[in-house]
């Protein structure tokens, strides 16, 4: 649960504000952010690595309040997207402290990217560096940029979510060649400056070893490139990727200040090392907040559900959930969460203990949902998307405002 949650005679407070009645200003289904959570999560980052940059992962969850917090707290910020890119921009991020990711970013995206000023692409291909290099003589100026590297490391994690193996389609493999051509190119050409090699294992990982291990073969392939090329680089972004745990009882993910250990131990002092956090600072932030609408047999169907969090099915994420609105019996029996869309593998929590007289009407909350779920939320079935509200010392404001049926039916000609 988040830093500011309290518990009164069965309702969950967060923020200083009642769930209750936050659902009742905003609707349900809703997500509840703690923004005092969230910069606290930030600053232990920043404590944790006081001589690198900490970016955060947008993709984890973005809006332009967000940006403001990160610019505000000092954190830089990475994008994917030129939608990113944009909410950067509105948020009033610094384009310097913008790092821009992605494995086939448009030239359009690119385009973009170096006319705003961005601090940094991180090049996935041959030819991305070439369109790079090309925007930036259009522009008439020279591009920051990193090489993503294929550290041929399988970090522990669901198959979908390890990025740092041979065969992802992520990075320059080290093996094969390809990062030293892309290094030497990237030095070879007027329009681009080389400030660092990339790598990003994955995400939701809790094993240390694995960090370390890409650390590691960073710095090796670090030290070769800039001794073939006689040049210092110094600066290695070795990504996201530290896990939060979901689950009452289930071990805790390795703090900040633990990775930052684990990485100080392998990188040698004049290298220096920024991370890209998404998940571990924004997941635990979050609260989902859904009102119960019926229950049949082991059935308690809430209004939402794959929609606004695919992770479940996606990666057979677990979850568990409270009932948040009243003091409930303290008889448990075992029940299936499941959303409103029309497909049985719409299941929220596979098998819970709820309480007995669980009933419609009653609020479910859904903690560790900060990321990934609003960030990822679709439209199937045409349900509109959850608002996202944050709540800080008693007062609430609307991050995210809750789509209508008017803005789906405006994407109709
Ligand atoms: N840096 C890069 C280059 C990334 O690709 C990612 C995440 C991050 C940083 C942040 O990783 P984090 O610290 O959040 O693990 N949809 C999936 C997660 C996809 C992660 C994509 N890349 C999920 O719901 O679990």
């Amino acid at each position: 649960w988040p830093a500011t949650a309290t518990w009164a005679d069965g309702e969950l407070h967060l923020g200083g504000l009642s769930v209750r009645d936050l659902a009742a200003a905003y609707g349900t289904a809703l997500y509840v952010l703690d923004e005092a959570d969230f910069r606290e999560r930030c600053r232990a980052w920043l404590a944790a690595f006081p001589d690198g940059d900490v970016h955060y992962g947008g993709k984890a969850f973005l809006a332009p309040a967000v940006v403001r917090w990160l610019a505000d707290l000092g954190l830089c910020l990475d994008v994917c997207s030129g939608g990113e890119l944009a909410v950067a921009r509105v948020g009033g991020m610094a384009p310097e402290r913008v790092v821009f990711h992605g494995n086939n970013k448009s030239v359009a995206e690119i385009g973009q990217a170096v006319e705003w000023g961005v601090g940094c692409i991180v090049l996935d291909s041959l030819q991305e560096l070439e369109r790079v290099a090309h925007a930036a003589g259009r522009l008439g100026t020279r591009q920051k940029v990193m090489v993503r590297v294929k550290p041929g490391v399988d970090a522990a994690t669901h198959a979908a979510l390890a990025t740092g193996g041979e065969r992802t389609k992520f990075g320059l493999s080290i093996a094969s060649g390809e990062a030293d051509e892309a290094v030497r190119r990237v030095l070879a050409e007027p329009g681009l400056e080389l400030t660092g090699l990339h790598s990003h294992i994955g995400s939701q990982i809790f094993d240390l070893d694995s960090f370390a291990e890409a650390a590691r073969r960073m710095v090796a392939f670090l030290r070769a490139v800039e001794l073939a090329n006689h040049v210092t680089i110094g600066r290695l972004d070795l990504g996201g990727g530290l896990g939060v745990s979901h689950l009452p009882g289930e071990k805790p993910a390795p703090t900040p200040a633990e990775l930052a250990d684990a990485l100080r131990a392998t990188v040698p002092d004049d290298i220096h090392v920024s991370v890209e956090p998404g998940r571990n600072i924004a997941a635990p932030t979050t609260v989902a907040v859904y009102e119960v609408g019926t229950v049949k047999g082991r059935f308690v169907a809430i209004d939402g559900g794959m929609s606004d969090n695919p992770r479940p099915a996606t990666y057979g994420a677990a979850y568990t959930a409270v009932i948040a609105s009243r003091t409930s019996s303290a008889d448990t029996r075992p029940m299936t969460v499941v959303g409103k869309h029309c497909e049985s593998g719409d299941i929220l929590i596979e098998e819970i203990g709820l309480p007995a007289d669980v009933a419609p009407g009653d609020l479910l909350a859904v903690p560790c949902s900060g990321a990934y779920q609003r960030s990822a939320a679709s439209n199937y079935n045409l349900v509109p998307r959850p608002a996202v509200v944050a709540v800080r010392d008693g007062a609430a404001h609307v991050v995210v405002r809750r789509e209508t049926e008017e803005d789906l039916l405006r994407l109709y000609p």
